[in-house]
């Protein structure tokens, strides 16, 4: 590791007597799984992408800390967890309520970049203090489309051809509000920011995109519909509740249930299910709105000079009928595995597939090697949280390189993922899917190691942000060797206890132990 270490930046350093310090372009997308034909997924239509990510570092074991948007932005942009930002909701700042956290776009900032945000990059509101936290992380203020306020209007096209509020929404663009759409005007924005930013500045730049999206509702132009024929659709296989599973895992999708075209369905709250046409309606807007943004992903890069590292993410992962959900808001697969691809100019001239363990808290000081914008961070101390700069990830630099040489590299033992809830049933009033602060109860802690996830559903008391091993809701043990879609819940196999007691113990003891 030392040796590639160095050997990395013997390779940095030459690049960068030959030109200037690399731009970075920071591109986000919303509720992402990695539904992309790069990624395996035949039914996707993401040709942009796939293309990127052939002259990229692929990361086919990336995972979000927590599956929503606010509390996996904040944990990522600072590279801490959740845990540490002390954000499971959408309604505190860490810099009031947690600590002084510098983010990546700060770093970059501080260190010489035009840093600047298009679009949804951090979670707009209260965790962001109302300004994407400008000015500390970005040099000038942030982007956000006009139209975004419309999001969840009543833009829809309904049955008898009036306006409503639907989940499903192809739209004809010119016939919405003010004739256009939220990402294309930020494609328009970055667009600009790239022609004209040589006038802005001569200092590299560290742009962040941020598309909205698949997020529903999937309000996309329809004509994105032919890429993806009904009857080409699959259904995922495991349409049912895994066998055994704790009440309190179950996530019941609120937030579609009330929008008018799942409404009328008349679904029962919590576990009633899905009809299998609709979700396979939900699969194809899915897919459609994902190639919506490849496309435009595609027209953004073409503004990119060959000079630019480019990373493509997301906030979490989205089910789409596995296990008989909907959404994100739980600590399954399919909901805290994200898209990862780093393209890195010079290093990654082909494809290189990584199917090692990593962390969106591994961005920050994988970042900062990658443009050696700085020396690399520090590791958090313990109990700490008046370190300003530090990272709770690992910087994946040194397993790039090695991957780009040919070798093999081991990474990290194990990654964790958390989801709290406000008591062990799934409800409405309090909403189990996103709890408040004060609402919460329980946390659902989870570690996944090369073969097994393992989560424990623990008392949690949200006064002093302490969870109570000693009372326990819920336990869920999955097989991925033999069962990597997450079907059975294992936990209870009496052969298994010895392992079950391994991986509580790697859990309790948490990240730095499976450094
Ligand atoms: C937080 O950190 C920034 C720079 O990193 C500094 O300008 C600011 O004063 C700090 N705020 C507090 C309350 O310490
Ligand atoms: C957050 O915003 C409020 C209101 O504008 C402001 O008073 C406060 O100083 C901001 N917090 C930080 C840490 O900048
Ligand atoms: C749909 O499936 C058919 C049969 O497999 C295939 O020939 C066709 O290309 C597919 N269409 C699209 C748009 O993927
Ligand atoms: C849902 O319930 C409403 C009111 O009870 C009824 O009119 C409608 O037919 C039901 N829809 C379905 C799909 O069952
Ligand atoms: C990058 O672009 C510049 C200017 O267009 C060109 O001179 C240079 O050869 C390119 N470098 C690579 C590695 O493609
Ligand atoms: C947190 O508060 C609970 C009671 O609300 C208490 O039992 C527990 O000891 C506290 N934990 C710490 C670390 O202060």
């Amino acid at each position: 590791m030392l040796l590639s270490s160095l050997l990395l930046i013997l390779l940095l350093n030459i690049a960068q007597v030959h030109s200037k310090r690399p731009n970075v372009l920071f591109i986000i997308v919303d509720d992402l799984k990695p539904a992309l034909k790069c990624y395996g997924d035949k039914n996707a239509h993401t040709p942009n992408i796939d293309s990127l990510a052939r002259k990229s570092f692929l990361f086919n074991n990336a995972f979000a800390q927590q599956a929503l948007c606010a509390p996996s932005r904040n944990s990522l942009l600072t590279s801490r967890r959740p845990d540490s930002t002390k954000l499971y909701d959408f309604y505190s700042y860490w810099r009031d309520t947690a600590g002084n956290f510098t983010t990546i776009p700060q770093h970059f900032k501080q260190n010489g970049y035009y840093t600047y945000s298009i679009g949804k990059v951090f979670h707009p509101g209260k965790s962001s203090n109302f300004t994407d936290d400008y000015p500390y992380s970005w040099t000038t203020r942030t982007f956000h489309p006009k139209t975004e306020k419309y999001m969840n209007e009543k833009v829809c096209i309904g049955k008898r051809g009036e306006y409503v509020k639907n989940l499903i929404c192809p739209v004809i663009t010119e016939s919405q509000p003010l004739g256009t759409l939220p990402d294309l005007e930020s494609l328009e924005e970055a667009q600009r920011f790239l022609k004209y930013k040589k006038h802005i500045s001569e200092r590299p730049y560290f742009l962040a995109v941020g598309f909205h999206k698949p997020h529903i509702p999937f309000r996309f132009p329809s004509r994105y519909l032919d890429f993806h024929p009904l009857d080409n659709i699959s259904l995922p296989t495991n349409r049912w509740r895994p066998s055994l599973l704790p009440t309190v895992a179950w996530n019941p999708w609120t937030d579609l249930r009330w929008r008018n075209d799942i409404k009328e369905l008349n679904i029962s709250f919590p576990f009633g299910s899905m009809p299998d046409d609709t979700t396979k309606k939900i699969i194809q807007a899915y897919n459609s709105a994902t190639t919506y943004v490849d496309d435009l992903i595609g027209k953004l890069l073409k503004s990119v000079d060959n000079n630019t590292i480019v990373v493509i993410t997301s906030d979490h992962g989205w089910s789409r009928g596995e296990h008989g959900e909907f959404s994100k808001f739980s600590n399954f697969e399919e909901a805290t595995r994200v898209p990862l691809i780093i393209h890195v100019p010079g290093l990654s001239k082909r494809q290189i597939l990584s199917e090692n363990l990593v962390e969106l808290v591994d961005l920050f000081p994988t970042l900062v090697d990658l443009s050696q914008v700085s020396g690399p961070l520090k590791v958090c101390p313990k109990n700490n949280l008046n370190n300003i700069i530090c990272t709770e990830g690992k910087s994946l630099a040194p397993l790039m390189f090695d991957l780009a040489e040919g070798k093999v590299s081991q990474g990290k033992k194990a990654i964790f993922t958390q989801y709290p809830r406000p008591g062990p049933n799934p409800t409405s009033i309090p909403n189990s899917d996103k709890p408040k602060l004060r609402e919460i109860k329980i946390m659902g802690y989870s570690i996944k190691t090369i073969r097994h996830r393992y989560t424990e559903w623990v008392k949690f008391d949200p006064r002093n942000f302490t969870a109570n091993w000693k009372k326990v809701y819920g336990r869920e043990l999955y097989d991925h060797l033999i069962d990597p879609k997450e079907n059975m819940n294992i936990v209870d196999n009496t052969e298994l206890a010895d392992i079950v007691s391994s991986l509580r113990k790697s859990l309790i003891a948490g990240w730095r132990y499976s450094y």
